[in-house]
């Protein structure tokens, strides 16, 4: 660990938690300590290609276990903390919103007491320097219509899962400590990801898992639904944007202007799956596309406008979908073990209860 205090991550062995950790050690010289709790979407290894640097101390706890949380800040004393840890699948919230509301919820609540508490006890200059950074989504915000403007930061927030209500009254909490106690917060809300170490229960690592499997490419009701799709590695670049020069108390939205319809996505990744490792029989796999059952209250489309990030810090994204996608295509062929490995044991008794009512 290097002389400067370093960032305390929580969620950091999940997809965007674990290419934030990873790309910030590639590119800080100060430390990450990495507190997960390693549920089914946690995963040791993501982090395997730092798992001997001493610039990333992993610590396996939770976000609600305040001791555990107050002992890690006394120790480390870190300058941020940046919270990724959530419950995030909304399809899991449908089936059973109760581990949502215990992470999402009561997980927070129990973070800022602690971070709260361990900021009021820092010298001046720490507490001056220290951030709190919350990531959350767009999905707070409802769903459009499909000629509305995109979500800007004063949008009303209007969830409409339980995942996203949990996501939304973290985010309140999150509010209320800044509003309240002071607590030097930034909040960001970010549309839908893709990239390396996605869990393959969302929808593009799902369909690149299934195409290569030869089984069902599963699509929502009539897959007209709108998504805004971000390269995890552009989102993890706005966090440290936002983290270096945000202004206290904000929160920013940060998408990729790069609206698809679900449909859409799922034929061109077929597409490209098609170039780069052609089917045995010369079909498309977009053969394997299955229209099913919708998702309840299954939201119409997001878009973000990131406009804020562009101007007031000067963030745009470097990858378009296409070029992220195939960046994503190309890590999940040449990672079928890490794939194999988390498909294995439960992922199995999920596929089943989300999948097997639909046909
Ligand atoms: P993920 O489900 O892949 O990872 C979540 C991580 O949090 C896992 O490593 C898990 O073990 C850990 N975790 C869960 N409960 C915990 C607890 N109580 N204490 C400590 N760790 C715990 O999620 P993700 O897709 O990487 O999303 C990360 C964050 O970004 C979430 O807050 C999510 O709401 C938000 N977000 C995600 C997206 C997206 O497209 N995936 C978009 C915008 C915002
Ligand atoms: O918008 C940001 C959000 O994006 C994040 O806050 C969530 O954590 C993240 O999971 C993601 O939520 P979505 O519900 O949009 O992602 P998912 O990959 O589950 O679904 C994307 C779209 O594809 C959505 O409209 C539902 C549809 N879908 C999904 C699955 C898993 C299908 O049509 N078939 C599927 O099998």
């Amino acid at each position: 660990m290097s002389a400067k205090p370093p960032v305390l991550v929580t969620g950091g062995a999940g997809f965007i938690g674990s290419n934030f950790v990873l790309d910030w050690v590639r590119n800080r010289d100060d430390g990450v300590i990495n507190l997960d709790a390693l549920t089914y979407a946690g995963n040791l290894e993501n982090l395997a290609g730092i798992s001997a640097n001493p610039k990333h101390t992993f610590i396996k706890g939770s976000i609600g276990d305040r001791e555990l949380v107050r002992d890690i800040l006394t120790k480390y004393r870190p300058k941020a903390v940046v919270n990724f840890a959530a419950e995030s699948h909304v399809d899991r919230s449908i089936h059973d919103p109760s581990a949502f509301i215990q992470t999402n919820v009561v997980g927070t609540y129990h973070l800022l007491e602690a971070v709260a508490e361990y900021w009021n006890d820092c010298e001046a200059d720490e507490r001056a320097e220290f951030r709190f950074l919350h990531v959350s989504t767009d999905e707070v915000y409802g769903s459009l219509d499909e000629n509305s403007p995109a979500f800007t930061e004063d949008s009303r927030y209007e969830p409409n899962s339980p995942y996203s209500a949990s996501k939304a009254a973290s985010d309140h909490l999150v509010r209320a400590y800044h509003h309240t106690y002071g607590l030097p917060t930034l909040t960001t809300n970010c549309s839908n990801n893709y990239g390396p170490y996605h869990f393959p229960e969302k929808l593009i690592p799902l369909c690149i898992h299934n195409a290569l499997k030869g089984t069902a490419l599963p699509i929502y009701g009539d897959g007209r639904q709108i998504r805004d799709w971000l390269y995890v590695l552009d989102h993890c670049r706005a966090i440290r944007r936002v983290l270096d020069a945000g202004q206290v108390g904000q929160t920013y939205n940060i998408g990729g202007r790069a609206e698809m319809a679900n449909i859409d996505v799922v034929k061109t990744l077929c597409r490209i799956l098609d170039e780069r490792r052609p089917r045995a029989d010369g079909k498309s796999y977009s053969a394997q596309i299955t229209f099913v059952a919708d998702r309840p209250g299954h939201d119409r489309r997001y878009a973000i406008d990131a406009a804020k990030m562009e101007r007031e810090l000067g963030w745009t994204p470097e990858e378009t979908f296409i070029s992220g996608l195939r960046k994503t295509v190309e890590w999940y062929l040449n990672n079928e073990n890490w794939v194999r490995n988390v498909t294995s044991g439960n992922y199995r008794n999920w596929m089943e209860a989300n999948y097997g009512a639909r046909q």
